[in-house]
């Protein structure tokens, strides 16, 4: 049994949770249900997961598994272990019209419309195959012979390596959060500057979160767990924690307008190639290279306090609706002073920083991968070759909540019509520019420009196209192993 504040076990904790697999550029990720439960059990049994320790050499090839809840179900977990999930996970991303909604998943991106995620193409599992030369190899080592007998394939989502750019054309993966792996931050409560080391317990369950606090999860009765599969609960030592070293993994299929994307900015810009630039990156919060637009030492050195109005980067900006950065207080308190009034919860005038959520609740790990074939801007301003394939971003985030991390993200900031006071806008890239509540549609944006007249975008179209998702549970090796053996609480 491990202490209270033991370091994790990365053995145990699946290797996309700690690594990108960067090194790794050809991946494939295979959406399958169960034909056979006895056979899945079998297959997963043996299964090659990638653990999150650091090998020398690093791995060749990677493998990383993950469940939602009717999988899990359908590989014989038991309904009291599989109850002790969250709502979200639980009701499924397309589980019901509101939490749709919620998400913006209306409209062209409507679940009715998705090529898989719900009904019957609704995934039990994903197999997340990664590979630095011979991907097709992998996927037969992975696919033995009880896999065509244990799964019945409904998706496979294959990637394309853009060299760290999205389709659009900008850099991707930039700004990233730090897990506190060696839980070293003893000051998580007094934490009142933007940092982006975070509890572990925000990326992995069963260790304190930003809060300070143990995610709810399902733990486990020993006699449910006669071989000793599972790991004891930190703050329930006496119950064996089935979710400890697993987290949630989000899965989006986001299809990109790369083409409508380009021509739009091209007709604003009146075809002037520098200011088509500069709208781009105005939309997006960084320029193609990642540099952000206001001034910052580093790519991630910096917060938003100094640019209030907008006027360096817009405020509805996509990377300042994922994560407008400022701290957990409206005002930084400096000084003893500052510090007792924020400890006592004495008001400080701070409006303006009032106006978004704090941002170390609400951070995501993103793990996404492009599909479709390459397109410059250049190109995209030319007309289509017939029959051209669909391309975007096959969206993966890790969280320990969905709904406070990824929803919270997805609808309070990006889908959010009234984000840090704008009116009329949803996320440049992400909107559905559609009208919310019988409010106006949400197809504007706005560029403030210090000592000139703010700029006005109008009548963006929609940019990305939702075509699939799943909320998956991607569990710690030793409960995907407990898995294997049938998953029930009573023997
Ligand atoms: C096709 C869809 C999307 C595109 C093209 C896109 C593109 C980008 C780009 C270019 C960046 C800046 C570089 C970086 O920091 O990585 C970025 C940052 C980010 N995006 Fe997206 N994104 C998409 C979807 C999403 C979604 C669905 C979410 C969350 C629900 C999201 C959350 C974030 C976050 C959290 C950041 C980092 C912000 C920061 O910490 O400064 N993105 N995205």
């Amino acid at each position: 049994m491990s202490s209270a504040s033991s370091p994790v076990v990365f053995e145990d904790v699946q290797g996309l949770v700690r690594f990108a697999h960067a090194q790794l550029t050809r991946a494939l990720y295979l959406l399958v249900r169960v034909k056979d439960a006895q056979l899945a059990r079998q297959w997963c049994a043996g299964a090659p997961v990638t653990s999150a320790e650091k090998t020398q050499p690093p791995p060749e090839n990677a493998l990383q598994l993950a469940f939602t809840a009717p999988g899990l179900k359908a590989l014989g977990l038991s309904d009291s272990i599989l109850a002790g999930f969250s709502e979200e996970f639980l009701s499924g991303m397309a589980g019901n019209a509101n939490r749709s909604r919620r998400l913006g998943d209306i409209g062209a991106s409507d679940p009715a419309a998705w090529t898989w995620g719900r009904g019957t193409q609704l995934p039990h599992m994903a197999a997340m195959l990664f590979s630095r030369d011979d991907l097709e190899g992998w996927r037969r080592t992975v696919e033995t012979a009880t896999w065509n007998s244990a799964f019945e394939t409904i998706a496979r989502l294959s990637t394309t390596d853009l060299g760290g750019v999205e389709p659009f054309g900008f850099t991707d993966g930039v700004s990233q959060p730090e897990i506190d792996w060696m839980r070293e931050r003893s000051d998580v409560n007094e934490q009142a500057e933007y940092a982006k080391v975070l509890a572990l317990g925000e990326f992995l369950l069963g260790y304190p979160n930003e809060y300070g606090q143990y995610t709810d999860r399902p733990l486990v009765d020993p006699a449910a767990d006669p071989a000793n599969e599972l790991l004891p609960a930190e703050d329930q030592p006496a119950l064996r924690d089935f979710a400890r070293n697993g987290t949630y993994l989000v899965l989006r299929q986001l299809e990109q307008d790369v083409r409508g994307f380009w021509a739009f900015l091209d007709r604003s810009a009146q075809s002037d190639p520098a200011v088509r630039e500069e709208l781009g990156a105005a939309l997006v919060g960084r320029r193609r290279d990642g540099r952000p637009l206001l001034d910052a030492t580093g790519l991630n050195d910096f917060t938003y306090e100094g640019d209030p109005d907008g006027n360096l980067c817009p405020l509805g900006a996509h990377i300042r609706r994922a994560n407008p950065r400022t701290a957990d207080f409206p005002v930084r308190p400096t000084g003893l002073l500052g510090r007792l009034a924020m400890r006592l919860g004495i008001p400080t005038p701070g409006f303006r920083r009032d106006l978004v959520a704090p941002s170390r609740l609400h951070r995501i790990l993103r793990r996404g991968r492009e599909y479709g074939e390459p397109l410059s801007s250049e190109n995209a301003l030319q007309s289509a070759p017939p029959e051209e394939g669909p391309r975007g971003l096959h969206f993966v985030c890790l969280n320990a909540n969905i709904r406070r991390q990824f929803e919270f993200v997805q609808d309070a900031w990006l889908m959010s019509t009234k984000f840090n006071g704008l009116t009329g806008e949803g996320d440049p890239l992400l909107g559905n520019r559609l009208s919310i509540a019988g409010g106006p549609p949400s197809d504007g944006y706005s560029i403030a420009r210090a000592g000139r007249p703010a700029r006005k975008l109008e009548g963006l179209p929609q940019f990305v196209t939702v075509r699939g998702g799943s909320y998956f549970f991607m569990p710690g090796i030793r409960a995907l192993r407990y898995l294997a053996r049938g998953g029930r609480d009573r023997s």
